[in-house]
Order: structure tokens, then C-alpha cells, then sequence
């Protein structure tokens, strides 16, 4: 049983019942590929099983760790890129109240750019602050993140003494390889690996997203049991109005086939920017490849409705909109009713806010819908860590099965190298 639901109520003027139900086959195919091992990139499909093999022993040493982090540190910095940052970010964000953090340490990043001013505010920063540091790469190489690393080792090492220094610092990389590997070996750094057959953008629900979580206070088992929960769901039904996971794929490549080539997720909760964030990168680096793939793009509404929605109810016809709209509010916000009614607004008065957020996502769907923007929308009853959990597999499994359509790899990075290479080129590495 899942709490997460999908209407396609929106994308009824654009594509008939029947249009969908001819994809089944197609969407059949593309899941045994995923779940017989039998497709481009079966080498890295760990994180399909992974909620249900995840062993108590892991959950507990996460835990453990994350307790161990939070005793010593009022801070804790999370350096990582890519796949290695966002998921942890993701999810933080979306549970992590928007301002009182009550006992919640404080998490921040660093590693995922290369600005001089923003690695020297921080190193200024945590000049008064006690810290801990979780640094995770797989490849144990990225630019960004070993020159944040290599700044935050040594000040480390400067402000608490080398000894100190290592019980400050957790590193999470592979089991055997890179420069990360290596210097946690020498260093005797407490170390957590990433499972070899899972990708980066895949890894959220490996150390390299449970441990920064649990930092943050929140219940790791739970956002496993929510991914659990939709691997049933989505491994029970080869009927494709049954399974989230079909429809979802299926129903974005027949909108792309159309010239819909870009997908816009659109949230109305700003706690769920950086989940979108993540979105983006598992979409955008799982399928662009070989000249194809939808562009994922993501929006803020309402706020971006004062930008981007100019464009997006009137500009080029080339989107879909997917929309995550979140149910119930924890808390019971009214608009005050006043005498001197000088803006106007009593005729909302005593409606609770987030009702309004509802209606103005309801208002804007059928304005973007009338605007032949197709719209999808995903319902989850509030956020909270089983839901979070939900929609993390729910993204990663219609990622991979959406890419096979396309005969895409969805689980390399190709084009990735092209800049790196450069980069390394301009610097003269050898
Ligand atoms: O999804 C991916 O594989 C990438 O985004 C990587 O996570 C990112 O490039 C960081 O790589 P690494 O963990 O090797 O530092």
C-alpha cells in the first residue's frame, strides 16, 4: 500500500486511454529489462532490490555514526557533487522545518562548486564553530569535491590536532578504489562504502544519503520502509494503469513523441526545491544521451508563476508540466478577518493558507492544461519520511524504465567526461 497517487486527469485532451494501453507491451519489455538484469547498464542496478536487502547490521552502523557525528559537532558539512550530494540534500530539505531547526545540528554543504568565495567564507565560518565532516565520492577523483576536502582536511587538522582531525572526518567512497579510498586507509577514517553495482544518482538510499539524514534527525528506517512500499507496488502489476512506475514512463514518452520535449516538475512547497533539484539530475543525466531525452527543468510555484509562467502558459508548445501537490498542511494558518478590510482580502478571510496554495494549484494546472501544457499530477497526503521514501524509488525505477524507450544507458554519464577532460587538459594534469 502506497500513499503516493497519480492522476492523469490532465493529460486527457492530449492523449486517449487507448494511446496508453498500446505502450504496455513496450513498457513490459523495458521492465523485464530492469527487473530480469537483461538491459544496457544491468551492471548497475543494486538499487533495485536495495530496500529489501538493506541489512539491519547497515541501518544500525548509520545510526551509530550519525550519533557518534551529532555528539561532537555543532555543524556538520556534507561535501559531495551530483549524485553524491543531492539526494541527501533532497530529502534534509524537504523534512527540515523552514526555520526554527529545534535540536536539529546544523548541515551544510560544500564540494559541489568551485567558488573561492564560497570555500573561504565557510572555512572563515567554521573557524568558531565545532564540525564534523562526511565527505562521499565514489569515484574518489571529482575536482570539486577533493579541493573542498583537501581545504576542510587541513583546517581540520590545524584546529583540533591531526588525532582529532580523523574522528572528525567520515568518508563514504568504493570499496576498493580511488584517491578517497586510499587516503581513508592511510588516514584510519571511519568508512562507509558504496555498493559497486550503484550509481551515483541511484545511491540515495546507501550511506551516501542515509548518513547525512540520519545527521539531520531523521528516521532513515522510515524513508527505507516508504521505498519498500513502492518497489511492491511497482513489481506487482504489469498493467500499465495499475503501476505508478509504467504510467508515469509511458505516458512521457508518448508526450515527447508528440514535441514535448521538455518536462517541467513544478512543486508548491519551497521545502521540496532541492527534491526537485535531485529530479533533475537523476532525469537529465540518466536519458540525455545520443542526441535524445526529455530536458528536465523544475519550477517553484506560486513564486515562479511570476516569472516563468508568462512563458509557460503562452510561449512555445514544447512542454509537460508534472506537478507534486502535497495534500494536508501540519499546521493551521488563517487569514485574519479584518474591520478596515483596505486590501481586499476578506473574502478569503478564514480560509487556511494552505487551502489557498491548493487552489491556486488547481487554478494554474487547468490555466496550463487550456494553454496545451499536459499536466500530471502526483499526490502525496503530506511530507513526511515514508512519503519522501515513496517517491525516491518511485522517481529512480520510472527513470530507468523510461530511458529504455529511448534506448538509452540509463546509467552512465558519457558526456560528463567531456568537460572534465577539459578542465584537467587547461590545468595541466598529468
Ligand atoms: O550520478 C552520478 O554518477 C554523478 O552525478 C556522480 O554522483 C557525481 O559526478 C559525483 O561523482 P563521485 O561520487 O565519483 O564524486
Amino acid at each position: 500500500m502506497v500513499n503516493f497517487k497519480i492522476n492523469i486527469d490532465g493529460i486527457s485532451k492530449f492523449i486517449s486511454r487507448e494511446e496508453i494501453k498500446l505502450f504496455e507491451n513496450e513498457a513490459i519489455s523495458n521492465f523485464k529489462k530492469i527487473v530480469d538484469r537483461t538491459g544496457e547498464g544491468n551492471e548497475s542496478l543494486g538499487w533495485v532490490d536495495l530496500p529489501e536487502n538493506i541489512s539491519a547490521n547497515l541501518i544500525a552502523k548509520v545510526n551509530e555514526e550519525a550519533n557518534r557525528i551529532v555528539a561532537q559537532s555543532e555543524v556538520i558539512v556534507i561535501a559531495g557533487i551530483g549524485g553524491s550530494y543531492l539526494g541527501a540534500r533532497a530529502v534534509i530539505e524537504a523534512l527540515s522545518p523552514y526555520f526554527s531547526k529545534n535540536n536539529q545540528k546544523e548541515i551544510i554543504y560544500a564540494g559541489h562548486n568551485i567558488s573561492e568565495d564560497y570555500l573561504d567564507s565557510l572555512i572563515n565560518w567554521l573557524d568558531n564553530k565545532s564540525y564534523s565532516l562526511i565527505v562521499i565520492s565514489k569515484s574518489g577523483t571529482t575536482l570539486e569535491t577533493a579541493i573542498a576536502f583537501r581545504l576542510l582536511k587541513t583546517h581540520l587538522e590545524k584546529k583540533y590536532g591531526k588525532d582529532e582531525a580523523k574522528k572528525r572526518i567520515t568518508a563514504i567512497t568504493d570499496a576498493k578504489k580511488g584517491a578517497l579510498k586510499e587516503s581513508s586507509n592511510i588516514e584510519g577514517y571511519q568508512t562507509f562504502i558504496i555498493p559497486e553495482d550503484i550509481g551515483g544518482r541511484y545511491s540515495v538510499l546507501t550511506p551516501v544519503g542515509l548518513l547525512p539524514i540520519a545527521c539531520a534527525g531523521f528516521n532513515i528506517e522510515k524513508i527505507i520502509s516508504g521505498a519498500k512500499n513502492m518497489r511492491k507496488k511497482i513489481l506487482e502489476s504489469t498493467e500499465v494503469f495499475e503501476n505508478p512506475a509504467f504510467l508515469y514512463a509511458t505516458i512521457r514518452n508518448i508526450l515527447y513523441n508528440k514535441g514535448k520535449v521538455i518536462e517541467i516538475l513544478a512543486q508548491y512547497e519551497p521545502k521540496l526545491f532541492y527534491f526537485c533539484e535531485w529530479w533533475k539530475q537523476l532525469f537529465g543525466e540518466s536519458e540525455g544521451k545520443k542526441g535524445k531525452g526529455i530536458f528536465p527543468v523544475s519550477v517553484g510555484f506560486t513564486t515562479d508563476l511570476h516569472s516563468l509562467g508568462q512563458y509557460i502558459q503562452e510561449g512555445q508548445r514544447i512542454f509537460f508540466e508534472t506537478v507534486i501537490s502535497i495534500e494536508k498542511s501540519k499546521n493551521a494558518l488563517k487569514i485574519p478577518k479584518l474591520k478596515a478590510d483596505f486590501d481586499g482580502l476578506n473574502y478569503i478571510a478564514d480560509k487556511n493558507i494552505h487551502d489557498i496554495n491548493s487552489i491556486a494549484e488547481k487554478g494554474t494546472s487547468l490555466a496550463h492544461i487550456d494553454g496545451n501544457v499536459p499536466v500530471i499530477k502526483f499526490t502525496l497526503p503530506e511530507i513526511n519520511e515514508e512519503n519522501i521514501g515513496e517517491m525516491l524509488y518511485f522517481f529512480k525505477f520510472s527513470c530507468a524504465l523510461s530511458s529504455y524507450y529511448n534506448d538509452i544507458n540509463p546509467f552512465d554519464q558519457p558526456g560528463v567526461e567531456a568537460y572534465k577532460s577539459n578542465i584537467y587538459s587547461l590545468l595541466k594534469k598529468l
